[in-house]
């Protein structure tokens, strides 16, 4: 039995950017039903797991908005969106005021001013944190104020597969058509395996990232890149998905768990210092600000520290640092490290870089609008330009919240003019039957993991991307006809979406003929004097 459901707005993604949108909206149109999806529990996401904090400019006295806009410019080596970032960083204090309003608590120091802190490329303290949990805590502080907004109703443990476009109906093949709009999303309710059609008179994307494509990384297991990928196989733009962060400093651990723990830039920016195993404060051959220069710069240099000296890991050091004060603003750090046999004032933390971030996604204007008629996104998903080729720390959580915002003001008199789409129809299951080999899938996620990181990692090739391309197109063919002949389950959705977003980087990432922030490659290695964004 086929079932349909109908919403006003469907927000898929219940993180910083989703929840901040539904919150607007549900109080600006109490008359409109917003229905949230989430794949797993409504709190599982990127956001939860944040750790240093959230940037804006706070301390009057000593920052500025133009300091904040430099550094975020700085740090995007030439390819942010200048106007973006002007609009991000101007209306961050007032969003994360609102924030503060709805009940999140921030670190205050004794005198009652807030405990800013620093992290690599920011020029001043400008980092509003809760202990070293700040998205804990930000998404406990939305999911609350959600629950007490009645037009809000959050579905937990739905999957979405695949957008409702004109692309079911036939369409114009070229990624250059305005024309294409969207009605909702086919999605898996988790518990018994339906896929039901979802229409709504406006959906927005807030899906995250997809750190799964690699071996190790600070993201969770849901991290797998659905709404870009589904954004691709409905032919919408793409923009930028060679420029992925790897954050310098996840905890080393030779098992290689699923998510790899995170030691925070935040530790960095209290005095903690990058040392090779042989004790070598090895960053001021790479860049005057040392430790906290900015992320790719630092991931770049222990890649190659650890490459010079075939080590697996370099240390932070801590040592010197008051520990009390460290237990104190890094509760959750310390006692990590002491439960993987490290204390910090006695031992060095051993560390390794691990895939943190995409700066590239799906594209969307200042006011959160994709490339599709009826379709917003916001947050990591996205390509706002913000970033550009590489992400300031803190700047995600603070980018999740303005674009939240904007698209609730955007959408909230929109949607006026917006019907629902009759006569889509309902998904087609026939001639497939339950994949008997689940082993398919988890062998080929495994593969997919181990070309990523061995080909299209911190350091990047000519020869490596073309032997990660034609591994990936054998992956493609495999899980496709997997997909065509199985009954759904989340592992071969996310499987498939983790191919196409392995393929996105890697593509854009052969089309780029330089270096340029994250993007390192031996073959390029300048940076070419003109800018310019990779389309897909
Ligand atoms: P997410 O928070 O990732 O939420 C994604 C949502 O989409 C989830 O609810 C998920 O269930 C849902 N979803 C995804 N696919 C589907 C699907 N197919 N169907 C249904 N639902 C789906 N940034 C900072 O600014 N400061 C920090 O200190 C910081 N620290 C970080 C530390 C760690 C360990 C990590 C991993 C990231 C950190 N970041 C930090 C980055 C930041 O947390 C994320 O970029 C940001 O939270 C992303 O928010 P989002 O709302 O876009 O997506
Ligand atoms: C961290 O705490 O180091 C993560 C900050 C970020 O990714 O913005």
């Amino acid at each position: 039995m086929s079932i349909e459901k109908r919403t006003d707005v469907l927000i898929v993604g219940s993180g910083v950017a989703g929840l901040t949108c539904a919150i607007k909206l549900a109080m600006a149109r109490p008359d409109l039903k917003i229905t949230m999806m989430a794949k797993a529990t409504k709190d599982e996401s990127n956001t939860r797991y944040a750790q240093g904090g959230v940037a804006a400019v706070w301390n009057i006295k000593a920052d500025t908005l133009e300091k904040h806009i430099a550094d975020t410019l700085d740090a995007g080596d030439g390819l942010c969106k200048e106007d973006i970032v002007r609009m991000i960083v101007t209306e961050g204090p007032v969003r994360v005021q609102e924030l503060i309003d709805w009940g999140a608590r921030f670190d205050k120091e004794l005198s009652g001013e807030y405990d800013l802190g620093r992290e690599g490329g920011h020029s001043e303290n400008r980092i509003l944190h809760y202990k070293d949990i700040t998205g804990w805590e930000i998404e406990r502080t939305l999911l609350e104020k959600a629950a007490s907004l009645s037009n809000i109703i959050i579905l937990e443990n739905y999957f979405a597969i695949d957008l409702l476009t004109q692309h079911h109906l036939g369409y114009n093949v070229t990624r250059m058509t305005p024309d294409i709009e969207c009605y909702g999303v086919y999605a898996l309710d988790k518990e018994n395996l339906d896929v039901e059609t979802h229409l709504a008179r406006i959906t927005i994307l807030a899906t995250g990232g997809a750190g799964q494509i690699y071996r190790a990384t600070t993201n969770p297991i849901i991290a797998t890149g659905d709404g870009m990928a589904m954004m691709y196989r409905a032919k919408g733009r793409i923009s930028n998905m060679e420029f992925v962060q790897f954050h310098p400093t996840s905890l080393y651990n030779p098992a290689v768990e699923s998510q790899a723990y995170l030691i925070s830039e935040a530790v960095r920016g209290f005095g903690g210092v990058l040392r090779t195993l042989d004790g070598e404060e090895f960053m001021e051959k790479y860049d005057e600000r040392k430790s906290l220069a900015p992320r790719d710069i630092v991931a770049r240099a222990i890649d190659s520290e650890m490459k010079r000296l075939g080590d697996e890991y370099v240390y932070l050091d801590c040592r010197h640092l008051n520990v009390e004060e460290f237990k104190i603003h890094f509760p959750n750090i310390y006692e990590k490290c002491l439960s993987a046999g490290v204390d910090i004032s006695k031992s060095m933390i051993p560390v390794v870089p691990a895939c943190h971030y995409f700066c590239g996604g799906i594209m969307v204007d200042r006011d959160g609008k994709t490339s599709f008629n009826r379709l917003w996104a916001a947050g990591e998903c996205t390509a706002s330009g913000l970033h550009g080729a590489n992400r300031l720390a803190s700047n995600s959580l603070l980018e999740g919240l303005v674009y939240g915002h904007n698209i609730a003001e955007q959408v909230k008199t929109a949607i006026d003019k917006f019907d629902f789409k009759e006569g889509i129809p309902a998904w087609n299951a026939m001639g497939t039957t339950h994949p008997k080999e689940m082993v398919l899938i988890t062998q080929s996620w495994k593969e997919l993991k181990d070309i990523m990181s061995s080909y299209v990692g911190i350091v990047r090739s000519n020869v490596r991307l073309r032997r990660a391309l034609d591994r990936l197109w054998l992956l493609y063919q495999e899980t496709e006809t997997l997909y065509n002949s199985s009954t759904l389950s989340p592992q071969l959705c996310e499987l498939r979406n983790l191919i196409t977003i392995a393929y996105l980087v890697t593509r854009s990432a052969s089309m780029r003929h330089e270096s340029r922030g994250l993007h390192y490659t031996t073959d390029y290695p300048e940076k070419l004097d003109h800018l310019e964004e990779t389309l897909l």
